[in-house]
């Protein structure tokens, strides 16, 4: 896996230190709310875990799918639900826990979809932006980190469903994708 990787973006200890002070800001933020953690599967799910251990309030945690990039590197633009949440959202406060946005396809449409079912308020927390790539604006409530136009991986993020497991954000050697 490591010989695939071209160069580290974000290491563990940033990633660790920035997830622990966004925590921390959620946690001042939504004392006394119905705070409910919306990951996007599958990337998110890393963050979540970190992010869910570095708040210190009580929240709850569901999980949506929906497809958007496929195998490919490139966005389709079309939003499918492929798993829905399981909870109830009227009234709560929906934190969106995303890996990264791109062109902000899938948060805008998330984000109109959730605050359709009544929740109170629907925000959004990425670990990475990259401003550049963006075709719809959303708006950020918590970001991590801006990053470049370069596909990343790592930090639960993938190529082909391979390198989430990665613990640091990294560009992959160009020949890697030539497999
Ligand atoms: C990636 C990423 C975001 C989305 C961002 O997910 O995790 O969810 O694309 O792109 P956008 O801003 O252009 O909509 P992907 O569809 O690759 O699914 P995955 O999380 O299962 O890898
Ligand atoms: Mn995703
Ligand atoms: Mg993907």
């Amino acid at each position: 896996m490591k010989n695939d990787i071209k160069t580290t973006l974000v290491t563990k200890e940033e990633l660790e230190q920035r997830v622990k002070a966004i925590g921390a800001q959620i946690t001042e933020d939504y004392r006394g709310k119905e705070l409910v953690l919306v990951g996007v599967l599958k990337g998110a799910f890393m963050f979540l875990g970190d992010l869910a251990r570095s708040i210190e309030i009580p929240l709850e945690v569901d999980f949506m799918a929906v497809s958007s990039y496929g195998h490919s590197t490139v966005s389709s633009g079309v939003v499918k639900i492929l798993k829905d949440l399981d909870l109830e959202i009227e009234g709560k406060d929906i934190l969106i826990v995303e890996d990264i946005i791109d062109t902000g396809l899938t948060l805008s449409y998330l984000v109109n979809n959730l605050k359709s079912r009544g929740a109170s308020s629907v925000k959004i927390c990425t670990l990475l932006d990259k401003p550049e790539r963006r075709k719809v604006q959303v708006e950020i409530k918590y970001k991590g980190f801006d990053i470049p136009d370069e596909f990343v991986v790592g930090y639960g993020i993938d190529y082909a469903e391979k390198y989430r497991n990665y613990p640091e954000v990294a560009v992959l050697k160009e020949e890697t994708y030539n497999k």
